[in-house]
């Protein structure tokens, strides 16, 4: 149900109106903020035609890509016949089904100011589209002239709760799932126009506290003067555990210091805040080699609002009262259990803290999209928040709000994550682990270059090039490589699924890895320094501004539909929040420019120019799309 797919075309260019042409064409040209996806401008152009041939017949406009004849297909005729039969008004002229789409098909063919089309025909019930040649070569040469630009959005405010781990507890593999997903999620949106606020709801907060800051007194009885040197803060919290277990006295002080940390005692609130200073040192780690932005507003922050807002539930009348404590049982959910706001002994849970959370996210900070990233394991908490927002009369229709679930992270066997040893597996280590194995490939690859720059030059008698990376470089390259690869490996299938977390599938230069993508990049980049027009230098921005690209080889046309059909894909992701739609395009762009330098010559052939524009508007196209995915992207590896 959290899966929406809207697509929205409200915003797209205005095609058939002249006035827009007109407009623009004295004026001094401005640079467009974004770009209608092709699939809206041939929606545009099919709801125009419509409205001037069959003016006053409300049939929504219905235009899909096409799986068989022609790029897409306008497929309202059937719909608008119908509806012209229901209203007694049908033109003479019209006898059948094959008669509208051909008056809509003639109808198109005027509207299209623009030359969109190379061909539209009508068949039977629908009309087949074909994009023209000339379109898209100008739709390329604008990537190259503005960038690559977003499709045209509603803009809103918009909070993402991801990555959130808990305080002296493991961050563990699905917190790095949840980190990895919602950054893309925040790099979708924020690229998109959205506001963007990236919240960690850090779990620092609850009875558990109790039993830490007592172990914490106990252990480093100076912790007020001196930071405590806790060098693994899970252990600490394990023996803390075994002694609450087994002392009955420190359960007892325990018990106290939660009441005196509820209560805002200072030295209790100091304890707790080193403590979590420890477990943020954790997180930053990585967040730090992720290159993740995060702004903590951590669960504690909400304890204030939580006496007002359930307040404030009781008076709506959502609340009912189960054993003395405080539940809801939204309308529409298929739950057992209810929501707890407030438990029997008046304390405050996972459930109070989430409905406080989100009053505050929608009051307070006015967001219009609120996204949560955990497991799968937590929808059933999620929906019955949303529920209870809503059953609250909180949420206005506009407004969405989505859990973002994803599966499991299991080992190359299929089975949950582990380490040989069976401990889990410290996330840095994870990381660090991806980035040497690539430093090591990155080192061989390096010496291979410079031995066979070296072979070359000798036989052909000349001073070998000196192209041996730094060993800065080398570095660099191996944690864009290792990082992204972890990055890559995570987003490329549907997150609802298990993923399985497998170094050597996720650093195979030939597979769908982000090592593919780069390895494909740097090698544009290559040939683009060949031919002296490296993306963005003076030359290369004298040569692209006269140049027009033509498309002619079938491999030059289908890298140029991969590249207009980049809006399509970051749409199709950010209204799905399924990130691996960006994944699949960036996929597919890269085998389809892999093939075009394979099979058609840029250096020295007569297409030189327009080629290396193709290869410029790929470079940008490939590393925006990156980007977005939170991976970085290399001129030379
Ligand atoms: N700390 C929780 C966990 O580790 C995730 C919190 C998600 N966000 C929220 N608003 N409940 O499972």
């Amino acid at each position: 149900t959290t899966e929406i797919y809207t697509l929205s075309l409200h915003d797209a260019l205005p095609i058939c109106s002249t006035s827009a042409s007109a407009a623009t064409a004295g004026a001094a040209e401005l640079a467009p903020t974004s770009l209608s996806t092709v699939l809206g401008a041939v929606t545009e152009i099919s709801k125009a035609a419509q409205q001037k041939a069959f003016p006053g017949v409300a049939a929504p406009v219905n235009v899909a890509v096409s799986k068989r004849d022609g790029d897409f297909q306008n497929n309202t005729a059937m719909a608008l016949f119908g509806m012209l039969k229901a209203s007694g008004n049908m033109p003479a002229a019209i006898k059948a089904p094959k008669d509208v789409a051909e008056t809509l098909a003639a109808a198109m063919q005027e509207c299209d100011s623009e030359g969109i089309f190379a061909k539209v025909e009508p068949v039977a019930g629908f009309v087949n589209i074909w994009i023209s040649k000339s379109w898209q070569a100008a739709r390329v040469q604008n990537i190259v002239k503005y960038g690559v630009l977003p499709p045209p959005t509603e803009k809103k405010k918009a909070i993402v709760d991801f990555s959130s781990p808990n305080v002296a507890k493991e961050m563990h593999v699905g917190h790095l799932r949840s980190t990895i997903i919602g950054d893309t999620i925040c790099r979708m949106l924020e690229f998109s126009g959205h506001e963007v606020e990236r919240v960690n709801h850090v779990g620092d907060w609850g009875t558990q506290f109790g039993m830490l800051i007592s172990h914490l007194k106990a252990v480093f009885p100076d912790y007020a003067t001196k930071p405590p040197p806790i060098a693994d803060l899970q252990q600490f919290y394990k023996d803390a555990k075994k002694i609450f277990d087994e002392d009955e006295d420190f359960k007892k002080r325990a018990h106290e210091e939660v009441v005196r940390l509820q209560s805002g005692d200072g030295s209790s609130r100091y304890a707790w805040g080193q403590i979590c200073d420890v477990s943020r040192r954790e997180f930053e780690k990585v967040y730090g080699r992720l290159e993740v932005k995060l702004t903590e507003v951590g669960e504690s922050f909400y304890n204030e609002y939580i006496p007002p807002v359930l307040e404030h539930l009781q008076q709506t009348g959502v609340t009912s009262d189960s054993d003395g404590a405080l539940v809801i049982f939204p309308p529409g959910t298929v739950h057992e259990q209810p929501l707890i706001v407030r438990k029997s002994d008046g304390g405050f849970g996972y459930d109070s803290t989430d409905m406080a959370a989100v009053w505050y996210r929608l009051f307070e900070k006015q967001a219009k999209w609120i996204v949560y990233v955990t497991d799968a394991g937590q929808a059933s908490h999620f929906e019955l928040i949303f529920a209870a927002a809503k059953y609250a009369g909180w949420v206005e229709p506009a407004t969405r709000i989505d859990h973002v679930p994803f599966g499991l992270v299991c080992g190359p066997d299929g089975k949950k994550y582990k380490t040989r040893s069976g401990d889990v597996v410290r996330l840095v280590d994870l990381l660090d682990e991806a980035v040497s194995r690539m430093y090591a490939v990155t080192v061989e690859h390096n010496t291979e270059r410079v031995e066979r720059t070296k072979a070359e030059a000798e036989a052909h008698g000349h001073v070998a090039e000196d192209v041996a990376l730094s060993d800065e470089e080398i570095r660099e390259a191996s944690r864009v490589l290792g990082y992204g690869a972890v990055k890559y490996a995570d987003l490329k299938s549907n997150r609802n699924s298990n993923y399985i977390f497998d170094y050597d599938r996720m650093l195979d230069p030939r597979g769908n890895t982000a090592v593919y993508m780069l390895y494909t990049g740097a090698r544009l980049c290559s040939i683009l320094r060949k031919a002296g027009a490296e993306v963005g230098s003076a030359p290369a921005q004298a040569l692209l501004a006269q140049t027009t690209l033509t498309l002619e080889h079938p491999a030059e046309l289908a890298v140029a539909g991969a590249l207009i059909r980049f809006q399509e894909a970051l749409e199709r992701a950010t209204s799905t929040l399924l990130p691996n739609h960006l994944c699949e395009y960036v996929y597919d762009l890269c085998g389809k420019v892999s093939s075009f330098v394979r099979e058609c010559k840029v250096l020295g052939s007569p297409e030189q120019n327009s080629r290396v524009l193709l290869v410029t508007a790929s470079i940008l196209t490939i590393k925006q799309t990156l980007a977005l995915l939170g991976i970085g992207f290399l001129d030379k590896i």
